[in-house]
């Protein structure tokens, strides 16, 4: 198949293009899209066997759900067995944006789409480009991060013709995306609500909402003894090919930590990488030494971790050392991505 990709300004944003991409998702086909967290991998979320093509396209085991993505709120009945009042309320507050609400699914979505499950995901982004072309394409889009099974989620459009080309009808190219994360996952099928997944609605500003708010048991921790409610959160996503420890601690007994770490890699003929700060830079010595940004915006370093997951893969780093990135809020997604991507190794020193 010969992907077509196609630059879209999102302040002047080119309705044949846009018709076109639209067409293709009725007709059953797939197009991949920008959205403020990540590119999406798009089909028609109703049609079950447009399903059955993004899994293929990805990759991914077919037991694990898609999002399904609107662009008006008047589209969300049709989706769910019932509008739950907390959905209503989290709307207004969230939408449109980077909040995925679990509902009680209705007979309109097939199985395909939520991988068995009775329940469904149901966002509204917020990217312009991403509104315009779900209502072109009949109000329902089904998409899980456009990248192939594995690999960090696209963050720029360079990636998703990386992991896709060939392999879908269309790119819609927007341009760098805004946030980087996924979105937030909330479980309203179950009282009080719970968290599946962190991202940059966070716990703090879901309960000002909910009043009462849980966490998966699995977010931070491998050894619950659980199984992520959240199928898709059970895969070693993220992960990349080099060998990834999560150092926590102050910051001089994390340097002097890692920098023993990278001279025993060394003296092994492993290529070193680190994931560091503006503030640490300049005191590791490695092959290949990237910073998120000022470890006091954290929004910089969600932006800019997976791209530098997928450098540390393109220049075949074997042993790679992050620092640890504690705190609340936006935060805590920040960690459980990149727990995810270490295999849960972290060390404390
Ligand atoms: O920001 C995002 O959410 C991006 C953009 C494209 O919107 N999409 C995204 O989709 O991250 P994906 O498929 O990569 O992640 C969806 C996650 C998976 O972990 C999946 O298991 C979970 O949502 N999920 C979907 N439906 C679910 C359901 N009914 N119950 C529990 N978890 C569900
Ligand atoms: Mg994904």
């Amino acid at each position: 198949m010969n992907t077509k990709v196609v630059r879209i300004d999102e302040q002047h944003i080119d309705e044949a293009l846009i018709g076109e991409a639209g067409r293709i998702i009725r007709e059953g086909g797939l197009v991949a899209f920008p959205t403020e967290t990540v590119y999406g991998l798009g089909g028609d979320a109703l049609n079950p066997a447009s399903s059955k093509k993004i899994y293929e396209a990805k990759g991914r085991p077919s037991d694990n759900p898609l999002i399904v993505h609107i662009a008006r709120m008047e589209d969300l009945p049709a989706l769910v067995r019932k509008v739950p009042e907390t959905a209503k309320r989290l709307a207004a507050a969230f939408w449109p944006g980077p909040l995925t609400m679990i509902m009680e699914k209705s007979e309109a979505v097939p199985r395909e789409t939520t991988g068995g499950l009775a329940t469904v995901a149901v966002r509204m982004p917020s990217h312009p480009i991403a509104l315009t072309f779900i209502e072109a394409a009949g109000g329902y889009v089904a998409a899980p991060s456009a990248n192939r099974s594995g690999r960090p989620s696209p963050t720029v459009a360079d990636y998703v013709v990386e992991d896709l080309d060939g392999r879908i009808e269309m790119i819609l190219d927007g341009g760098d995306v805004e946030l980087g994360l996924e979105s937030t996952i909330v479980d309203l099928t179950v009282e009080p609500p719970v968290i599946l997944r962190p991202g940059f609605v966070t716990e703090e500003e879901l309960a000002g909402v909910l009043g009462q708010v849980e966490q998966d048991a699995t977010l931070f921790s491998d050894d619950s003894g659980q199984a992520p409610k959240a199928p898709g959160m059970k895969y070693r996503h993220y992960a990349p090919k080099g060998e990834l420890t999560i150092v926590r601690g102050a910051v001089p007994a994390v340097t002097d930590y890692i920098n023993a770490g990278l001279a025993e890699g060394r003296k092994n003929n492993k290529r070193t990488g680190v994931i560091a700060t503006d503030e640490t830079m300049g005191t590791y010595r490695a092959d290949v030494l990237r910073s998120v940004g000022k470890r006091t915006d954290v929004n910089a370093v969600a932006r800019g971790l997976y791209r530098i997951l997928r450098e540390f893969d393109d220049e075949g780093v074997e042993l790679i050392y992050s620092e640890s990135f504690d705190g609340n809020g936006v935060s805590q997604a920040v960690m459980n991505r990149l727990l995810k991507a270490a295999g849960h190794k972290m060390i404390d020193v």
